[in-house]
């Protein structure tokens, strides 16, 4: 996947899913083309081609795909001679929503979450990172979830360490997705990222709406008891083993003149701070075997995510070549 202004009209774009290299383009009318990034002849990578009568021509011989990943065109071949039926490349599913660009290498397993707010005038969204991680996608998403950490990973923008304590959370899972909510302490507005609306309060709280997708999806409202609102959406994409790229969409209804880089770099901030603990996280999937590692009752959300990943048959890495057990 990728933000849609990464992928311009004039240039492929290169990226991994799942361990498969991936070529994500545009044909002349804008719609986003995705395709197996690699060229049937001689294993060249598509993405350093260029674009034409809405093919994808590989930098190499030149050969021209169409968007269902036919060859279509072969400079070198004679007169009289057909294109190889084996000429061709795997075509990937790809939809447009939210500012990304989404990509299922088979069919999609779920749908894509509604989140009204984006797609209304009302709220104005800032694409923050994209945030490069050496961790499994599973690490970077509980990471998300995770309420105990606020106060020693983020004092002072998230949290704060003489208000430790995680409130209680009743999470319910439907299918794919589990909702929870918390109202938890939250450390007052900071003077370099005057991004939250909670001013004028010494101890604020925030009202936070989680909707986790599984695998690597969340869509969080929060609230401070007023009109304000903002909701963060954040999904991760699973590049390769132990790696991964989380995007993360904040949409707002106040504060449309702030400019986009104070968010930009509040989340860049905070989630550099994670960065480097999630990486040191071994083993580097999450276990979904609740045996493994310590639970206590604070880590209600990360228990029941394993669960569902398990329920789900997503526990397990390379969910596409990979049987469950
Ligand atoms: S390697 Fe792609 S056309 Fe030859
Ligand atoms: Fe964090």
């Amino acid at each position: 996947m990728a933000y849609s202004s990464e992928v311009d009209a004039a240039s492929p774009f290169s990226t991994t899913l799942l361990g498969t290299p991936v070529v994500v383009w545009r044909t002349a009318d804008g719609t986003a083309q995705a395709m197996h990034d690699l060229c049937i002849h001689r294993g060249t990578a598509l993405s350093l081609g260029w674009i034409k009568d809405d093919c994808l021509v590989c930098p190499y011989h030149a050969w021209q795909y169409d968007t269902d990943g036919t060859c279509v065109h072969i400079p070198q071949r004679t007169e009289g001679t057909p294109i190889p039926s084996k000429a061709r490349v795997d075509a990937y599913h790809c939809v447009e929503r939210f500012g990304l660009i989404w990509v299922a290498l088979t069919e999609p397993v779920y749908p894509l979450p509604d989140i009204p707010e984006f797609e209304t005038d009302d709220w104005k969204l800032v694409m923050t990172g994209p945030f490069d991680w050496n961790a499994d996608a599973s690490r970077q998403v509980e990471n998300f979830t995770d309420f105990g950490h606020f106060p020693w990973v983020h004092p002072g923008l998230l949290g704060d360490p003489e208000r430790p304590l995680v409130p209680e959370t009743t999470v319910t899972t439907e299918g794919n997705v589990l909702h929870y909510s918390v109202v938890r302490p939250e450390a007052p507005n900071s003077d370099d990222f005057p991004v939250f609306a909670n001013e004028e309060v010494v101890t604020p709280e925030r009202r936070s709406r989680y909707e986790l997708h599984l695998p690597y999806t969340i869509v969080l409202r929060l609230g401070w008891g007023g009109e304000k609102g903002m909701v963060y959406f954040y999904v991760g994409q699973p590049i390769s083993e132990n790696r991964c790229r989380g995007y993360c969409i904040i949409g707002r209804n106040y504060d449309f003149d702030q400019s986009d880089s104070v968010l930009q770099d509040f989340e860049q901030t905070i989630f550099d701070q994670d960065k480097r603990i999630v990486e040191s996280q071994r083993p580097e999937q999450v276990p979904f075997d609740l045996a493994d590692e310590l639970h206590l009752k604070f880590d209600t959300v990360a228990v029941n995510y394993r669960r569902a990943m398990h329920a789900e048959e997503l526990d397990y890495y390379h969910y596409l070549d990979v049987p469950a057990e």
